[in-house]
């Protein structure tokens, strides 16, 4: 692998002067350094109140012990009002309720036990063979292209086509979904094709109603909560929150290789010692945090250290924070393929803890290995781009070359 940069990380000073509103604003996390404001909010402010502004006021929480005992408390801190921050103007998620990150004990145990069996280890490890065979395809792909967009080419696609087979969407349909999803979901939200994405399941649901198959879409219509079925809107916004949810995936395993790329010796170190593989992907969790944050409602008055927290009030777990706390990760800065012990919080904790966690660490190790055994070197070909977002992080373009052995 290629360096993009061998720049050792610098030691910052914690008493610099940051600005505390640029957090909410996505160019400081496109094209600036967030760690920067999180590093001074957990040892100057760690619960901190922001004001009403284009965002509703809300509570912010940077230190891993906050933000773990939240994530462990849904009674006090529910999710049915929305888990990220959105503009006021935009109301409340429709999902509210309905969907499975939108959703409080007891509803949302039982919604979860109707799918929670499409992601336990056992399901993941009977996928794991066509999952080799999907990563065989991607790269077999893109590998003769003068440049590979890596985000796109390669880590989008991986994703898209895992959730796409367990959905039950045809394989010829899987770069259509891909398309969608990735207009759809992306930060500069697009109306048209999510309409395009909700009309394609709207299609197929109606399909395994008539006929239902062993896959997601048929299990989520045939789920039962104290004996009724789910409506068709919740069939609809579950799929929606799944397939969204993947793009967490895309950025994680692509965030990972700019990581790489930034320190090749990391990546020879993989090469040289494959039984790094689980902890390599556990520091790739950790650093990307490409879930930067989470939401919650409060339900009752309570405190957090020293500050009162209303009923009603918002807090947003800043995952991404947590995850560098210097009092649980050490050096917490430095990007290292054998971190152990490496509790991260990249997955969330407790209740909503992700349901596609499994998956998504099988494919990022499958990933990695395949691109340790097949590629001889990665490097940068032109510059990356961060995405402007508040609510994932990650890259949005990483155009590589690939050599093959
Ligand atoms: C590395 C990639 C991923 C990261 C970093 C990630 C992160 C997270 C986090 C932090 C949560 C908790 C949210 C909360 O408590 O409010 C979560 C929940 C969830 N994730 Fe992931 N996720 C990833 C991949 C996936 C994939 C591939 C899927 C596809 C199935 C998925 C589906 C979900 C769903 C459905 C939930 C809601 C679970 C619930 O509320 O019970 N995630 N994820």
């Amino acid at each position: 692998m290629r360096s993009t940069s061998h720049a050792a990380e610098p030691t910052r000073l914690l008493d610099e002067p940051v600005c505390l509103h640029r957090l909410t604003d996505p160019v400081l996390h496109a094209e600036g350094d967030p760690h920067r404001v999180w590093r001074w909010m957990r040892h100057h402010a760690p619960v901190l109140r922001h004001p009403d502004g284009d965002l509703p006021a809300f509570w912010s929480l940077t230190r891993y012990e906050d933000v773990r005992a939240v994530y462990r408390d849904p009674e006090t801190f529910s999710s049915r009002r929305g888990v990220l921050l959105r503009p006021a103007h935009r109301g409340e998620d429709p999902g509210g309720g309905m969907t499975l990150a939108l959703t409080d004990p007891p509803r949302h145990r039982q919604l979860r036990a109707v799918v929670a069996g499409w992601f336990t280890t056992r399901s993941v490890r009977w996928l794991e063979e066509s999952m080799r065979d999907s990563v065989r395809a991607i790269l077999a792909r893109v590998v003769d292209e003068p440049v590979v967009d890596f985000v796109q080419d390669v880590a989008g696609r991986l994703s898209m086509y895992l959730i796409g087979s367990i959905m039950g969407v045809a394989e010829h349909d899987h770069e259509k979904l891909f398309r969608w999803t990735n207009e759809a979901f992306e930060a500069g939200v697009s109306l048209a094709a999510h309409q395009e994405l909700m009309h394609y399941f709207i299609g197929l649901m109606e399909r395994r109603l008539v006929e239902p198959a062993d896959d997601l879409v048929s299990a989520l219509l045939g789920g039962t909560i104290d004996g009724a079925l789910l409506t068709e809107e919740e069939v609809l916004l579950n799929c929606e929150n799944i397939v969204g949810a993947t793009e967490n995936g895309r950025l994680a395993i692509a965030g990972g290789m700019a990581a790489f790329l930034a320190r090749p010796d990391q990546w020879e170190r993989l090469g040289a010692d494959r039984s790094l593989l689980p902890t390599a992907v556990e520091e790739v969790l950790r650093w990307t945090s490409s879930a930067t944050h989470s939401m919650r409602t409060a339900t009752r008055d309570c405190v957090i250290r020293d500050q009162r927290i209303a009923a009603g009030d918002r807090v947003v777990l800043w995952v991404a924070s947590a995850n560098r706390d210097e009092d649980v990760f050490v050096s917490p800065d430095h990007f290292d393929i054998g971190r152990t012990p490496n509790r991260h919080l990249a997955l969330g904790i407790g209740e909503h803890f992700c349901l596609g966690a499994t998956l998504a660490r099988a494919q990022m190790r499958i990933l990695y290995s395949e691109l340790l055994d097949r590629i001889r070197l990665i490097e940068p070909a032109g510059p990356a781009h961060r995405v402007r977002s508040i609510a994932v992080a990650g890259p949005e373009t990483l155009p590589i070359r690939l050599t093959l052995r």
